[in-house]
C-alpha cells in the first residue's frame, strides 16, 4: 500500500481502541492508497452487508468512483478506516460527506466478524466530533427501515426528525457537542487507554 498522506491528512484522529469483546483495532482517516483494499472489501462483501450499505446494489467499482471515496479533503467529506493491528486489514469503514453548508450525510459499514462490539458507535461518535469542529451541525442518514443496528445509531446520537417511507427511513440528527465530547471522552478512558489517540512514538504512517 502507498504509505504516502495527503497534506490535509489529520493524524490525530488516529486511534487504538479496545472493543467491548476485548479486541484491539485501529482507527484512522482514510488515505488514497487505501482504494485498492476499499475495492476487495466491496467486491467480497455479503449481499446483505451490501443491500443494506447501498440500499439496492453498489455503484459500479471505477477508478473514478474509488478516488472518489478515497481522496478526501477531511473537511466537508471525511472518513475514518478502521484496521486489525494483527493483520492490518480493514475491518470497518464511516464517511460522512457535506450535502449543505451544515449537513452532511453519514455512513458506516463494519465487517460481519466484528460488529455488536461498538465499533460503528466509536466511528461515528469520532466522525461527529470531526464534523462539529468543521461547522457542520446535522448529520442525515438514509437506512432501511427495518435497519435496527442503525436505528440505534441514530438514537444514540440523540434521535431527531425521522421520516419512514416506502421501507426506507430518513433521519436527521443534530450534533450535540457536549454529549460527542463526553462520548470521544468516554472512548478515550476505556481501560489500559486503548481508546487514546496514537502518539508520534506508537505510528510511522496509516497503514502500520
Ligand atoms: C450498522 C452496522 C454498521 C453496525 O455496526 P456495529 O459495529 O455492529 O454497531 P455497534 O456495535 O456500534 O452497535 C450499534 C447499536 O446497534 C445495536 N445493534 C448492533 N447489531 C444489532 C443487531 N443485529 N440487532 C439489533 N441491534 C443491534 C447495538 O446494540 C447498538 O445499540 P446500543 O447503542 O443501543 O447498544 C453494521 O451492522 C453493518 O455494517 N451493517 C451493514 C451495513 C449497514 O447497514 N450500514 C448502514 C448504512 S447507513
Amino acid at each position: 500500500m502507498d504509505r504516502s498522506v495527503p497534506p490535509a491528512y489529520p493524524r490525530e484522529y488516529e486511534r487504538e481502541l479496545r472493543l467491548s469483546d476485548g479486541r484491539l483495532v485501529r482507527l484512522r482517516p482514510i488515505v488514497p492508497g487505501d482504494a485498492a483494499q476499499l475495492a476487495d472489501a466491496i467486491r467480497t462483501a455479503d449481499a446483505d452487508t451490501l443491500h443494506r450499505r447501498f440500499i439496492g446494489s453498489p455503484p459500479p467499482l471505477t477508478p473514478e468512483l474509488l478516488r472518489h471515496l478515497c481522496e478526501l479533503d477531511y473537511g466537508r467529506r471525511f472518513a475514518l478506516v478502521a484496521t486489525d493491528p494483527v493483520t492490518g486489514r480493514g475491518v470497518a469503514i464511516a464517511r460522512y460527506e457535506a450535502t449543505t453548508d451544515e449537513v452532511a450525510e453519514v455512513a458506516v459499514a463494519v465487517d460481519p466478524g466484528w460488529r455488536r462490539a461498538g465499533l460503528a458507535t466509536a466511528l461515528i461518535e469520532l466522525l461527529a466530533e470531526a464534523a462539529l469542529d468543521r461547522g457542520i451541525a446535522t448529520f442525515s442518514a438514509c437506512y432501511l427501515a427495518g435497519n435496527r443496528p442503525v436505528a440505534s445509531l441514530v438514537d444514540r446520537l440523540g434521535g431527531g426528525r425521522r421520516i419512514i417511507k416506502e421501507g426506507l427511513a430518513e433521519a436527521l440528527v443534530g450534533l450535540d457537542r457536549v454529549r460527542v465530547e463526553a462520548a470521544v471522552h468516554e472512548l478515550e478512558e476505556r481501560p489500559e487507554g486503548r481508546g487514546r489517540a496514537l502518539t508520534a512514538a506508537d505510528a510511522a504512517g496509516p497503514d502500520r
